[in-house]
């Protein structure tokens, strides 16, 4: 099992440190991995010059998986966007065909109260999020800001999807929804955006194949509003680029932090790249406060996803689970009566745990 590991900016390199103290772990058990460390985002602009190095991107396609801490820092924000450190992340996707984008969002029952919602409308939440992760118009063409024969400028991107593209993240969503409650929610805005509305007639079409699972269909304004109205009517939910982007950070917060939930991108080999869901929270980087279970629990979903070895997924999620029934908090999803833990003594916890 060869890893890309990019720790990347901000928080990223003590998260990911805690992820690959759970990676030795099981290697001095046995497991044939091996790790090897590339710069992303900030740290690649810092290194060469370009927030996704040409030899980074290699050895990525070279791995059999990626593992991602964050990427981002305000001070890039004035560089040229093609320099700015997202822009590594959003090539890094395209660069390896990862079009399948996985956002669980499962609610721990011991952290129910660090939800801002009310317990009763959170408990028993597990929902997984499906988004479309390389088209849309995050890559849609034409893009750019242009000044008009007048003088004005004009911003423009491009919202487009194309039947295929459509097609294989719906495919990805049903199989899932094949292995949990057979519930595809699809999520649009049909009623205004024809690449939507086209959306909307292909997971029609692809529902045939799959007579077994229920499919629904949400405009995304409800579907936001649903998320925090009963969010446990939700099983799968599928949807393309931007609105995934938007309700997975409205998802995570059902779950009382997003420094919990954990991410797959995957392409249509089941490669993938392993990340938090979260970003690189510059503002605590370098404190050893972050919360490391996201990362850690993306470690676990590349074992489930890209490796197939179930055994390890649930070794390390039943770790998790362990060291929060034992009351270890890291500073986002501490309460009161809990036992306030750092980032590299919860990645310690965890590792005790395996
Ligand atoms: C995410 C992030 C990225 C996105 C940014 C950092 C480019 O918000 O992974 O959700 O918009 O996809
Ligand atoms: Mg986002």
């Amino acid at each position: 099992m060869k890893i890309a590991v990019l720790p990347g900016d901000g928080i990223g390199p003590e998260i990911v440190a805690q992820a690959v103290k759970v990676l030795d772990r099981l290697k001095a058990d046995g497991l044939k991995i091996e790790m090897e460390y590339a710069p992303i985002g900030g740290a690649g602009y810092e290194a060469a010059g370009d927030p996704l190095p040409e030899a980074t991107l290699k050895l990525s396609q070279e791995a059999d998986a990626v593992l991602l801490g964050a990427v981002g820092d305000w001070k890039y924000d004035t560089l040229p966007r093609d320099q700015r450190p997202e822009r590594g992340l959003l090539r890094i996707r395209k660069g390896l065909n990862l079009f399948a984008n996985l956002r669980p969002a499962l609610l721990y029952p011991e952290l129910a109260s660090a939800s801002t919602l009310k317990p009763e409308v959170v408990s028993g939440l597990d929902l997984m999020i499906v988004r479309e992760l390389t088209g849309d118009i995050y890559f849609g063409q034409p893009r750019g800001i242009s000044t008009l024969e007048n003088g004005e400028r004009e911003g423009i991107n491009t919202m487009r999807y194309n039947e295929s593209e459509i097609r294989r993240i719906g495919r990805v969503a049903f199989d899932i929804a094949m292995k949990r409650n057979k519930k595809v929610c699809s999520v649009d805005k049909a009623n205004v955006l024809e690449t939507t509305e086209l959306w909307r007639q292909v997971m029609i079409e692809l529902a045939k194949e799959y007579p077994e699972v229920e499919l629904s269909h949400m405009y995304v304004d409800n579907a936001a509003m649903q998320l925090v109205r009963a969010p446990k009517q939700f099983d799968v939910m599928v949807t393309g680029n931007i609105f995934g982007d938007i309700l997975s950070d409205e998802a995570s917060m059902l779950t009382g932090s997003i420094g919990m939930l954990p991410s797959a991108s995957l392409d249509a080999n089941n490669k993938g790249m392993y990340e938090p869901s979260h970003g690189s929270a510059p503002d605590i980087a370098g404190k050893d406060v972050a919360n490391p279970l996201a990362t850690i629990l993306s470690v676990a979903m590349m074992f489930k996803y890209t490796f197939n070895d179930e055994a390890s997924f649930n070794r390390i999620d039943n770790a998790v689970k362990k060291v929060i029934a034992a009351g270890y908090r890291t500073a986002d999803i501490w309460t009161e009566g809990t036992q306030k833990t750092s980032c590299s003594a919860m990645g310690d916890a965890v590792v005790s745990a395996l």
